[in-house]
């Protein structure tokens, strides 16, 4: 990605990943990532804002380069390795510069990168670093989305870096206003890394909203020239407001479990109810993370195997419990030939969820038509008092 200038000496001088298909290991990325840094330039001094994702480090040491500045300081917002892994290289090829990071986040890098503790300079929320006609204000955000993140706040231009927060996985565009699938994509990162944490989520975003920022630069994905459209739909989102919508998800060996789904799904769609469906062996986690954040109920569908749960589904299960998503409500339907346990085993995992178990069908064999009629009876249960 090439040096772009955001404002008088702001810039962009991270690097786009577009072949990156993973994150964690968990997260598919189907346009990529980016891993944002910011060059702020003052009369007297400059600081980089985070760094790149190691094997990246070329590439942001030749947007300096084309800048003609040496850092004198570098800002760690946050400690994980996409946006701190490549600051051992930083403060090797920078000799004079400082590192500028939290209590926490001195702790936290310590323990994840290899750092020299004497270069480490220490800032808690409200401490500021003066460039020269540019000011940094420093802002701790505990767990948006690790326990050690900061804001980083540029005063005079009105410019914040909030480093995970308000960000998408995408290495496409620079403004969000540009890209037609932005709200997708941060909607999908939403769900994906920030939906398990919505109270920290709410306390960050009415800090950011008392900065009034003009200008939101955070560290994947685009920049915001419009904060209000980002910050509005961070609203809704980390208050878990939910629509009436039921997303399944499910997987059938010999077509039992998807007769129920079906059955369930057309209940849900005469009652005028949304209904997203995921197949889960063919189904896109963070298509799955993406609409667990506004759901109001989630299904899980499942035959047993081997008397347990199929685990596609213990899998989605175990997403389900760590993504927290806001949905009230939950229901099972589940089949089995030889011996049943599955619905046993799903309701064991979603007993450490705050959902609701509306109810739970279980068949041997093929459905009949008495348990079709039970299917469309949880789908009222399911969604009572939603009109
Ligand atoms: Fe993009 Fe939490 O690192």
């Amino acid at each position: 990605m090439a040096t772009i200038q955001l404002e008088h000496g702001v810039y962009s001088v991270g690097a786009k990943d577009w072949q990156r298909r993973l994150f964690d290991g968990l997260i598919p990325l189907p346009q990529g990532t980016s891993y944002n840094a910011y060059l702020v330039q003052g009369n007297r001094d400059a600081a980089l804002i985070d760094t790149v994702n190691p094997g990246f480090e070329d590439e942001l040491l030749a947007n300096l380069a084309t800048l003609g500045v040496s850092p004198r300081y570098i800002v760690m917002n946050h400690a994980e390795p996409d946006h701190a892994g490549s600051i051992p290289r930083m403060l090797q090829e920078f000799p004079e510069a400082r590192l500028v990071l939290t209590g926490k986040g001195a702790d936290m890098a310590a323990a994840m990168h290899e750092l020299p503790s004497e270069r480490v300079d220490t800032v808690s929320t409200g401490d500021t670093l003066e460039l020269g006609g540019k000011t940094l204000r420093f802002l701790e955000a505990p767990f948006v989305h690790w326990p050690e993140t900061m804001l980083t706040y540029l005063e005079e231009d009105k410019i914040l870096f909030p480093c995970d927060f308000l960000g998408a996985h995408t290495a496409a565009g620079i403004y969000a206003d540009e890209l037609d699938d932005w709200e997708s994509a941060a909607k999908r990162y939403f769900g994906e890394i920030m939906m398990p944490l919505r109270k920290a989520g709410q306390r960050a975003l009415q800090t950011v909203e008392d900065l009034e920022p003009t200008l939101i630069a955070p560290s994947h994905g685009p920049v915001h020239r419009d904060p209000e459209r980002v910050l509005s739909l961070y609203r809704r989102w980390t208050a878990g407001e939910t629509e009436a919508k039921v997303t399944i998800c499910y997987v059938s060996m010999w077509g039992a479990t998807d007769k129920l789904v079906r059955t369930l799904a057309d209940a849900l769609i005469e009652q005028g109810v949304h209904v997203r469906l995921f197949p889960l062996p063919e189904t896109d986690l963070g298509e799955l993370a993406k609409e667990l954040v506004d759901s109001r109920a989630i299904v899980l569908g499942a035959p047993t195997v081997l008397g347990g749960l199929h685990p596609a589904a213990a899998y989605a299960a175990l997403l389900v419990r760590a993504l927290k998503p806001p949905a009230e409500r939950a229901a099972l339907l589940s089949s089995y030939g030889w011996g049943g346990g599955a619905a046993r085993q799903a309701k064991e995992l979603l007993e450490g969820t705050k959902m609701e178990l509306a109810g739970a069908v279980e068949v041997h064999g093929t459905p009949r038509p008495a348990q079709y009629t039970q299917v469309r009876e949880l789908a009222t249960s399911l969604t009572r008092g939603w009109q």
